[in-house]
């Protein structure tokens, strides 16, 4: 595991965000693992920037987001698919075909989570993953519990989760459910690179970085990752320092 600290977000969206590029230009046709919720937005406005200077050509790329809520219609303002579009692939040359989030209406749940884990297989697995860390350790919606998860699956949010990501819905329509890549489809990327950033994430960069290796903290199974970087600010590292 490989962790940098530094000083402001601003600062971690370019960092981390030089990794993408550096992929991208390496491989014009990277497959791209990619994380929703406030952190990797910064990161997001920095290659949205590399784009627009001409230095970044999307055309070829393809990307597999880690999760979507069940039960909310892909169009809604609080889906995935819409942030996704809002805060990247409405500013970038990516082809719409190329873009690809698990649905978390389909009929057969259990299909669909087959389906997505075989696509994801069958063009050799992304090359780069972005992760986000909840409060509690999660990764992706792999949330605390008594083993680590396996493939693409359709979990029941925690009460912690429901709480965090409420603020974004009116009262009550926090969906119950979600759909998300497992533990063991996140750690088939070739490369894995997470951002931390804030006070509330201290316990939880702590239990990664520095805790044992179990499924009570998801994300320190990153501990035996050959190639993850971790970024975290000042804040989200206090515990580290
Ligand atoms: P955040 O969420 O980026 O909105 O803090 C991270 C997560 O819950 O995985």
């Amino acid at each position: 595991m490989d962790v940098r600290i530094l000083d402001t977000a601003d600062q971690i969206a370019v960092a981390a965000g030089e990794l993408f590029v550096r992929q991208i230009k390496t491989n014009p046709q990277t497959i791209l693992g990619l994380a929703t919720g406030a952190s990797p937005v910064k990161m997001y406005q920095y290659l949205i920037s590399q784009y627009r200077n001409g230095y970044l050509d999307f055309s070829k790329v393809k990307t597999y987001n880690l999760d979507e809520y069940c039960d909310l219609p892909r169009d809604d303002k609080n889906s995935y698919y819409t942030f996704m579009h809002e805060n990247l692939f409405n500013h970038i040359n990516i082809k719409e075909e190329n873009v690809h989030l698990p649905n978390g209406n389909a009929p057969d749940m259990a299909a669909e989570c087959a389906s997505y884990d075989k696509m994801i297989a069958d063009i050799g697995g992304v090359d780069i993953q972005l992760l986000g860390i909840g409060t509690n350790g999660h990764i992706g919606f792999n949330e605390p519990a008594d083993t680590f998860t396996e493939g693409t699956y359709k979990v029941k949010l925690t009460d912690s989760t429901i709480k965090s990501n409420s603020i974004y819905f009116d009262e009550g329509a926090m969906p119950r459910f979600a759909v998300t890549m497992g533990v063991g489809t996140i750690m088939t990327a070739k490369k894995i690179v997470l951002i931390a950033t804030g006070e509330s994430k201290q316990n939880a960069v702590y239990a990664m970085v520095r805790g044992e290796v179990t499924p009570h903290c998801p994300a320190s199974i990153l501990q035996q990752h050959p190639d993850a970087v971790i970024f975290a600010d000042r804040a989200a590292a206090a515990k580290l320092l």
